[in-house]
């Protein structure tokens, strides 16, 4: 199916004023992903696809529009010296600050297939079960993609994908469900809820975060969108908290509230 001039122009104004994406010179991952979808679907022009979208933006057209142009590429353990970050320097601090409330609010921003959030909740398992008292480790994930929400929420993974997973963890927290997969424990999949939130929309949470994970998902975004959205997310966050960006993102501090503590790592001052 051909793409015209004008309706590649219109996807990738769709895309970056409701996503944030920016897909300006992406016409082949555009075409790649969409083609066998629209003629699935008895699409007969990306025209015609867009006019569907446009009159029902919240309908399964729209969804797989979204589905299809992100990239959910993940792993366990993804950028590592952040969960020790976390482990050796911000959870002490949470343990004394917070040690009346036993609350810790922790946001998984883009969690995509869910890897990233079941690491924290791990790391987290592995931190608090050594202190007293019993600490609320439930966390918050998100993502645009209910594709990928769905298969986060199963907590089902190939058992080539937790090579990366120390053993001890392996035993603690999974148990077997096939030859070839295994499956994180209920204990750990109940400590994540998984929501829907674009990042480009409003955010109303109840309670301020200690730590925010806003990894690998701003690579998408122009530096005005980048902007914005830090800025958003700083106003969510507690007075001393985190936030970490994928480690080959880097962040705009100007009028922003937030310190560089080290290469990927802020704290909202
Ligand atoms: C490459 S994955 C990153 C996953 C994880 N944070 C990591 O670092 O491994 C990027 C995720 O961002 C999500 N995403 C892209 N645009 C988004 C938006 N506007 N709002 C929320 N999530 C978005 C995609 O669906 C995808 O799952």
């Amino acid at each position: 199916m051909k793409i015209s001039e004008a309706e590649f122009k219109d996807i990738i104004h769709y895309v970056k004023s409701n996503y944030g994406i920016n897909l300006k010179n992406k016409k082949t991952l555009i075409v790649g992903r969409l083609e066998n979808y629209l003629i699935r679907n008895g699409y007969n022009s990306y025209a015609e696809y867009m006019d569907k979208i446009k009159s029902n933006p919240t309908g399964s057209d729209a969804t797989a529009l979204v589905n299809q142009l992100t990239t959910n590429h993940t792993y366990f353990l993804r950028e590592n010296l952040h969960f020790n970050y976390m482990r050796d320097i911000i959870l002490p601090q949470i343990l004394v600050k917070e040690r009346a409330k036993k609350s810790i609010y922790i946001w998984s921003a883009a969690s995509s297939t869910g890897e990233e959030p079941y690491t924290i909740v791990m790391t987290l398992h592995d931190f608090f079960k050594r202190q007293s008292g019993n600490w609320d480790t439930r966390i918050l994930a998100t993502d645009i993609s209910t594709e990928v929400l769905n298969y986060a929420k199963e907590g089902i993974y190939m058992k080539e994908q937790l090579e990366v997973i120390p053993n001890l963890w392996k035993k603690l927290y999974f148990e077997n469900y096939s030859a070839e997969k295994m499956r994180l424990k209920k204990s750990v999949r109940d400590d994540v809820i998984f929501r829907v939130q674009n990042l480009m929309k409003p955010f109303s949470f109840k309670n301020k975060f200690h730590i925010v994970f806003l990894r690998n998902v701003m690579i998408y975004f122009d530096d005005e969108t980048k902007f914005n959205l830090v800025n958003k997310i700083c106003d969510c966050m507690q007075t001393g908290g985190y936030l970490f960006i994928g480690m080959t993102e880097v962040l705009d501090k100007r009028n922003t509230n937030f310190k560089y503590i080290q290469s990927s790592i802020y704290q909202k001052i």
